[in-house]
């Protein structure tokens, strides 16, 4: 039992983890410190870079590289370009303006851009040579994942259901993050619609791991502690993807405010909404997301619309304003309420680790 928990899967084993443990790539809500310190405490540290312009991207992983000697992800969302027409634009700031009132800013206006070009963020990762690259939205060609891997990348993408997984195998993806409705965070839904595709963590990652055979699938989605590691490894799964778990954490930048909404978060508070950002994403609930799902035709598609809002919530967060933030977060985030305030990443770590090590042993003992 000891010998097989040393490395309890290939994935873990490949990136010599001390646990089966991804630290989730969550854009706005990783850093490079954060993720150098789940590197370091054994676990795979992912920098959710999708907002990032492809200098910062360099800037950003030279941090990781000097922070840490072990191998960590960088994650993108594969967009087209962004080109709203004038009406899409000024019919999202009707509704936006009113709240932007509210703490004391301007109205809003079209801007030159609404997220980092895709292909730019792509090119730079590939001459960056980052030991892993993941990616979630849609599924990158065969081409860029072959690009990727002659530069010494292994490659993640997400599925939330099989045919997503398969695709992603068919373009060559060495693993595939299976992100069931439970997840923190935006849909990676891309094949058909997002309400199809809200499938629990417990039943698509058997799922997939019956369908893409050889391919390690990570499972997200709702993990909170080691109970939840090990329950995802039994299900085939060859690491646990944790987000929420991570927001807490002292490394964390995320807004105070989101910290402390977190900490009173109950089970039933999250909710699947494209209000704040125009693609489908779980948060907890709040005045934001009840006002802008109230006028459902106004709301832009993504990245307009988050980028629309994104000035607003930057300022709600500075000033401490919770009812305006976007409050990213999987449904178990009230586990993490039994952690200690402002634990730090490698605690949290060293806790998973002796949680997954004792649920282990329970499981090994049931099974005498
Ligand atoms: C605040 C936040 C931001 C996220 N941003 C990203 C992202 O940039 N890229 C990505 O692939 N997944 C992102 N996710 C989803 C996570 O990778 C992962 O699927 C999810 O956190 C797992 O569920 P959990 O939050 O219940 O642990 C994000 C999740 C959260 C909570």
């Amino acid at each position: 039992m000891i010998n097989a928990l040393r490395h309890p899967s290939p994935f873990a084993e490949r990136f010599d983890l001390r646990l089966p443990l991804v630290q989730a790539p969550m854009a706005g809500a990783t850093s490079p410190a954060l993720v150098a310190a789940a590197c370091n405490a054994g676990a795979l540290g992912s920098l959710g870079a999708a907002a990032l312009a492809p200098e910062q991207l360099a800037v950003d992983v030279a941090a990781i590289r000097a922070a840490t000697s072990r191998p960590f992800a960088v994650n993108l969302f594969v967009l087209p370009p962004a080109l709203p027409d004038d009406a899409t634009v000024r019919r999202a700031l009707d509704a936006i303006d009113p709240l932007r009132a509210e703490l004391g800013l301007p109205p809003g206006h079209a801007l030159d851009r609404y997220a980092p070009d895709f292909r730019a963020q792509l090119d730079m990762l590939v001459a960056l040579r980052v030991p892993v690259a993941s990616f979630t939205f849609d599924v990158l060609s065969a081409a860029d994942v072959a690009r990727l891997k002659a530069a010494g990348s292994y490659v993640i993408g997400t599925a939330t259901h099989v045919a997503e997984g398969v695709a992603w195998r068919a373009a060559g993806a060495d693993a595939i993050a299976a992100q069931g409705a439970e997840a923190g965070g935006h849909r990676g839904t891309f094949i058909g619609t997002f309400e199809d595709a809200l499938i629990g963590t417990m039943a698509l990652v058997p799922q997939l791991v019956d369908a893409l055979e050889d391919v390690p699938v990570l499972a997200a989605g709702g993990i909170m502690d080691g109970r939840g590691i090990a329950a995802a490894l039994a299900l085939g799964a060859q690491a646990a993807q944790l987000g929420t778990a991570f927001l807490s954490c002292a490394e964390n930048p995320i807004a105070q405010a989101w910290k402390e909404r977190l900490a009173r978060c109950a089970d039933n508070e999250t909710t699947v909404t494209r209000a704040i950002s125009g693609r489908y994403a779980r948060g907890i609930r709040n005045a934001l997301v009840e006002r802008l799902a109230a006028t459902p035709d106004r709301i832009a598609p993504y990245p307009v619309q988050n980028a629309l809002t994104q000035e607003l919530r930057r300022v709600a967060g500075l000033a401490g304003k919770g009812d305006y933030l976007s409050l990213w977060a999987g449904q178990a985030a009230a586990l993490g309420r039994t952690r200690r305030a402002g634990l730090s990443v490698a605690d949290l770590v060293a806790a998973l680790e002796a949680e997954w090590r004792a649920a282990s042993l329970r499981i090994g003992s049931l099974a005498g």
